[in-house]
């Protein structure tokens, strides 16, 4: 692979000539189901062929040097396998960091370190999971060198857990999940309650999945995640006042929701949890609407699913809201929202192949026009999850 290559000019020059292990790690782009993952509903997320490439040699002591393609000016950054805490001066490597001290806590203790070259295509900030990447990345990187026994369910599950615990970042399965999991040509449908999940053939014959990313400079993105989960919290609390055996938001169906959610007090956390609720319904229909081939119903749920990100969960901002309105606008586009956490990063659309061009024209422009800088656009390839190469 070419891409390789390039890597290992970086690792000869970085680290000397050694033998090395390749290994790849996706992103992933979620087709519908957003925020529903820490409130126990169902998601419909694909990774993509957008990822990280990692070139790694095995060390003899316990230190590891890891560097970044991509992020050349903040150097090698080094550091001991062992007892590892977050730490500033890690600057992006605390994904890898948090996942070696996440799986060390659970009794998998590296023996050695290890020297990295990494080089990720993921736009940094396009809200494509470039750190869930990284950390599934790490998981397995470990456990085929040092024969964990891992499965990678396991795997996404300490991944998740080094980005809630290490990093701070309060967020669902969805991401790690889909990154570890992913299955080529195939979304996931993944009921985050249970972790059961099916692979759902995307069949979208002469259509495309074109992400546009807003190019946003990065936001304050933890900080408002772990707002909107606090206010789901919240609402499940007065909820479950009324209805002690529920468990978390989407157990319910919409009616049941309706019937009840009169008594949750704070009108913005009475629709924060509307969103949750509907969400997930809407995920499931959707999945059974493109399982039918009825792609302009997908496309409508999507549609359907931005106006509720819009409106009751507020993530989306004029960023996001205008290249979804534009998008809506152009013939032969079947479906648009955002995707991903929110507040910038990107949306996800659904193009037939003879409108691409004129797709992205008509963002171009206005977005351009209204926002100031220009969105990048990227017609994505479903792709395998995390794997030695
Ligand atoms: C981020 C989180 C996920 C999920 C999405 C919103 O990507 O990492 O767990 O909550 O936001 O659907």
């Amino acid at each position: 692979m070419e891409i390789f290559e390039d890597i290992e000019k970086v690792f000869n020059e970085k680290f000397g000539k050694t033998d090395t292990q390749k290994f790849f790690s996706p992103g992933r782009v979620n087709l519908i189901g957003e925020h529903t993952d820490y409130n126990a509903g169902n998601v419909f997320p694909c990774a993509i062929s957008l990822g990280t490439y990692a070139l790694v040699a095995p060390r003899s002591d316990t230190n590891t040097r890891i560097f970044s393609m991509n992020l050349a000016d903040k150097g090698v950054i080094e550091f001991d396998m062992h007892g590892l805490k977050y730490n500033s001066a890690y600057d992006w490597a605390n994904y890898v960091a948090g996942t070696i001290a996440t799986l060390e806590q659970a009794g998998h203790k590296a023996t050695n370190g290890f020297d990295i070259v990494i080089y990720g295509t993921l736009p940094a900030g396009a809200g494509l999971s470039s750190s869930a990447s990284l950390e599934v990345l790490t998981a397995v990187i470990l456990n085929e060198n040092f024969n964990f026994g891992l499965d990678m369910v396991e795997m996404v599950k300490l991944s998740q857990k080094a980005e809630n615990e290490f990093v701070g970042m309060n967020c669902g399965i969805m991401d790690q999940f889909a990154v570890g999991m992913g299955k080529k040509d195939c979304a996931i449908l993944l009921d985050c309650n249970t972790l059961e999940y099916r692979y759902s053939p995307i069949k979208l014959g002469d259509a495309s999945i074109v992400i546009t990313n807003t190019n946003k400079p990065h936001s304050l993105v933890t900080s408002a995640y772990n707002e909107r989960r606090k206010e789901c919290e919240n609402a499940l609390k007065e909820l479950q006042a009324v209805k002690p055996d529920l468990k978390a938001l989407c157990e319910l169906t919409n009616e049941e929701f309706d019937e009840i959610s009169s008594c949750i007090t704070d009108p913005i956390e009475k629709l924060r949890a509307r969103h949750a609720v509907r969400e997930n319904q809407r995920t499931l229909a959707a999945v059974t609407a493109l399982e039918k081939n009825d792609l302009q119903k997908f496309g409508q749920l999507m549609h359907d699913s931005h106006v509720s990100l819009c409106e009751d969960y507020d993530v989306t901002g004029v960023e996001l809201d205008t290249l979804a309105e534009l998008a809506w606008t152009v013939d032969g586009c079947i479906g648009s929202r955002m995707t991903g956490a929110g507040f910038g990063g990107s949306t996800v659309s659904i193009v037939k192949n003879s409108a691409i061009e004129k797709f992205k024209s008509v963002l171009e422009n206005g977005y351009t026009k209204k926002i100031g800088y220009a969105p990048s656009f990227y017609v994505a390839d479903v792709s395998e999850g995390t794997h030695k190469i």
